[in-house]
């Protein structure tokens, strides 16, 4: 049995959460054994490591280690099992986020990223991927006031710029897997497109 597995990516305030939650429903619906995931994250080490990256001061390649350490863990002991299961791993994020935050927001050379990518999934990689795309400045806007920015979070406005612009390059590389979703309109119109792409990907 192979599963499938889904993930989600955006910059900070794109809304992808809320969607991420339609989309479990959406495929619940239709008999789907769902499970849902996150990075950094996922399994207990992950999780520490996800409190320490996104509180502790610390250079951008020890930043993209401790991403890949806990997604080797996430690998390892989450997402193959669950694949194996017949499961729809839905993934709050994976590895476009290293891509997009530590390549394009930080601009850690992107082709040790690759080898990096290459060792940790072994060929593990999620089947379609939605980008929750919108400008850096309304991304902020939503953020405002939500709750205390994590260490990430306390970014400028030009770091998530570059952070979009990595996602895109990302995407022109794998048009058949990552589809970008027009994430500036309400909820509603995001969710729209959403049920479009899954509703043609994934036919009753
Ligand atoms: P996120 O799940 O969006 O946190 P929350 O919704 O709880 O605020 O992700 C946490 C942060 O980690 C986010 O700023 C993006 C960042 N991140 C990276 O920089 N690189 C990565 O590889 C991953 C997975 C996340």
């Amino acid at each position: 049995m192979t599963g499938r597995f889904i993930s989600f990516e955006g910059i900070d305030g794109a809304g992808k959460s809320t969607h991420i939650r339609a989309v479990a429903d959406w495929f619940r619906a239709r008999g789907a054994d769902v499970q849902l995931s996150r990075e950094p994250g996922g399994t207990p080490l992950a999780e520490t490591l996800r409190d320490i990256v996104l509180k502790e001061p610390m250079g951008s390649l020890t930043e993209l280690l401790l991403m890949f350490a806990g997604r080797r863990d996430h690998v390892e002991t989450v997402i193959k099992p669950a694949l194996a299961a017949g499961k729809t791993l839905l993934c709050d994020r994976f590895t476009d986020a290293s891509f997009a935050y530590q390549g394009g927001g930080r601009g850690l050379p992107l082709a040790v990223l690759e080898t990096l990518a290459d060792w940790v999934q072994e060929g593990t990689e999620p089947e379609l991927t939605l980008w929750f795309d919108l400008p850096a400045a309304q991304a902020a806007a939503r953020r405002a006031g939500a709750r205390e920015a994590d260490r990430i979070e306390q970014q400028d406005l030009d770091f998530f710029e570059r952070v979009r612009a990595g996602y895109a390059a990302r995407a022109a590389k794998a048009p058949g897997r990552i589809v970008r979703v027009d994430a500036s309109g309400t909820v509603e119109q995001v969710g729209a497109q959403v049920l479009a792409v899954l509703s043609e990907r994934y036919p009753c």
